[in-house]
């Protein structure tokens, strides 16, 4: 079937099977390999991708589900440009917030959800944000560190709004 995805500001029109998942859909058709492959059981959290921008697990999504829908955004549409850190990705590297990296994608995409919504969230709305997210290195303590980090740089991006975006 033809399925017409908005993904990270641009239409694409694919063929996929009915069971294709919008996690398949976006690695095998669009190359867009950032979105790890985890469990595929909605467990894990390593598929997470915003649909209007709440995050959902795209590996219990169909691609048709998606299909003239949702706008979706991947972790590759939270870089400013290609090759470039967007500023959670940056503070997660600052802040040690990945070890393998596999989970990252996922934690990255839903702490930019929370901070789109809540500019300052403390420690326990980060906590609550993450806790359906597996980090299997268990980082769990730098990676709130990291949301914490990267919350206060887009409240000074914010307040010169000049300067880069998220
Ligand atoms: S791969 Fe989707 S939740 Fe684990
Ligand atoms: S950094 Fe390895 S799974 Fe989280």
């Amino acid at each position: 079937m033809k399925c017409q995805l908005r993904v990270n500001g641009e239409d694409h029109t694919i063929d996929v099977e009915p069971r294709t998942t919008l996690l398949d859909a976006l690695r095998d058709n669009l190359k867009l390999t950032g979105t790890h492959v985890g469990c595929e059981h909605g467990i894990c959290g390593a598929c997470t991708v915003l649909a209007d921008g709440e995050p959902v697990r795209s590996c219990l999504m169909l691609a048709a589900q998606a299909d003239a829908g949702p706008e979706i955004t991947t972790i590759e549409g939270l870089s400013t440009a290609p090759g470039e850190l967007s500023i959670i990705q940056d503070a997660f590297c600052e802040a040690h917030g990945l070890q393998c990296g596999y989970c990252t994608p996922g934690m990255i995409i839903t702490a930019s959800a929370l901070l789109e919504r809540n500019a300052t969230p403390n420690r326990d709305d980060i906590v609550d944000a993450i806790s359906a997210n597996l980090c299997r290195c268990t980082g769990y303590g730098q990676i709130v560190e990291a949301i914490e980090l990267a919350a206060e740089k887009l409240r000074q991006r914010n307040a010169s709004p000049s300067e880069a975006s998220q």
